[in-house]
């Protein structure tokens, strides 16, 4: 795919803020924008299935952008059926697609958000990514839409951050589901050494096509034969990486793994109060920090065929199933085996 249009996008994305952000105070409840956006927008130009909405809000002192698709279920729609889908660190709303199109067709509208700073959303460089305020943006995205109640799935990062979501507003989450989520263990706690935000700044700045899809089969896919369709989601990701904000992402990202890794979710999971579903995939590998740690401490992290059954042990009202042979993404990597086990549980 390519790159659209440097000038173009650029002069699509101001004339668009300047008419969208137009507002005379700060506004904390934030308005919803749903006319026409760039196809690049925020340095990722990743076509979406459906129309790119913006809720635009105000913030830790700034104007953000967080960009979504919401989904309408077919005809007859019971309105509290509703899925907000959370994306993993190295994918995008979009990555859940075909999950959005199953639970539509089993009656549910769907939310898609790209978190503030990934994919189409704003990439602020001065702001605190922690954990509570990306479930605090979520919530109040669904504030905006009048969305009182919703069934929450996350995937990786997103299972954290839903997680966070189901701790922090129990009585609007009608049950979670938890996708190879990170933070079922405490990475810190078992040696990761800190790891400054320029370093990872620093490192993700040389991110490509290559190193991308690499790091993904060697935690994602782990043993498992990389396949051809995998290549668009690495792709995706490689453009924002070479695109207008690569290194305004790059910097993210480094604020991003700062508070993953200092935010431990582990020692929370009991006090979840919310109907919980967890899934893993048995091959899984996937740990922060294990890049910047000594052999001895790679070696107790990220096994998920561990971590799964002990998660699942410590939060009181939780469903597990383990995929077996599959790894970090098992709806990417086995999506028959995948959507089996998800409509089961959600009859
Ligand atoms: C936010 O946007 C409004 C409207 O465009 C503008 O008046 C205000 O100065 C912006 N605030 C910041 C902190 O950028
Ligand atoms: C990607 O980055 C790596 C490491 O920086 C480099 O060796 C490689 O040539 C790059 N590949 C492409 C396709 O740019
Ligand atoms: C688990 O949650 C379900 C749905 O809210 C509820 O019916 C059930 O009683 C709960 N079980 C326990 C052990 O709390």
């Amino acid at each position: 795919m390519r790159i659209f249009s440097a000038f173009s996008a650029i002069s699509a994305i101001s004339s668009y803020a300047s008419f969208a952000l137009a507002q005379s105070s700060p506004d904390p409840v934030g308005t919803i924008y749903d006319g026409d956006v760039p196809d690049n927008l925020y340095g990722s130009d990743y076509p979406y299935p459906w129309p790119v909405k913006l809720y635009n809000f105000y913030n830790q002192r700034q104007n953000l952008t967080m960009a979504f698709m919401d989904v309408p279920a077919p005809c007859e729609h019971d309105k509290n059926k509703v899925a907000v889908l959370l994306h993993g660190g190295n994918f995008c709303s979009v990555t859940w697609s075909d999950t959005a199109r199953r639970l539509t067709a089993a009656g549910y509208r769907v939310i898609m958000p790209d978190d503030i700073g990934f994919c189409k959303s704003s990439k602020p460089q001065g702001y605190s990514y922690n954990v509570h305020q990306q479930a605090e943006n979520i919530k109040s995205l669904l504030n905006v839409l009048g969305i009182e109640k919703a069934t929450v799935m996350g995937h990786s990062m997103g299972g954290m951050i839903a997680t966070r979501f189901g701790l922090m507003y129990p009585d609007n989450v009608d049950q979670l589901f938890l996708v190879d989520p990170l933070g079922l263990e405490d990475w810190v706690a078992k040696g990761v050494p800190y790891v400054p935000v320029d370093a990872t700044y620093q490192g993700q700045l040389t991110q490509n096509f290559t190193t991308l899809k690499a790091y993904e089969q060697a935690s994602y896919f782990h043993g498992a034969e990389w396949k051809p369709q995998y290549d668009k989601w690495v792709q995706m990701l490689a453009n924002i990486y070479a695109g207008d904000y690569g290194s305004d992402y790059a910097y993210v990202m480094g604020l991003v793994t700062d508070a993953l890794l200092s935010q431990p979710i582990f020692y929370h999971l009991p006090l979840l109060k919310t109907r919980t579903y967890l899934m893993v995939g048995e091959a899984d590998v996937t740990a922060l920090g294990k890049q910047q740690s000594p052999p001895e401490v790679v070696a107790k992290l990220g096994h998920y065929a561990e971590l799964g059954p002990a998660a699942a042990a410590m939060i009181p009202n939780c469903t597990f199933h383990m995929f077996p042979g599959l790894g970090h993404a098992p709806f990417l990597q086995d999506p028959e085996a995948f959507y089996k086990v998800l409509l089961s549980w959600l009859d």
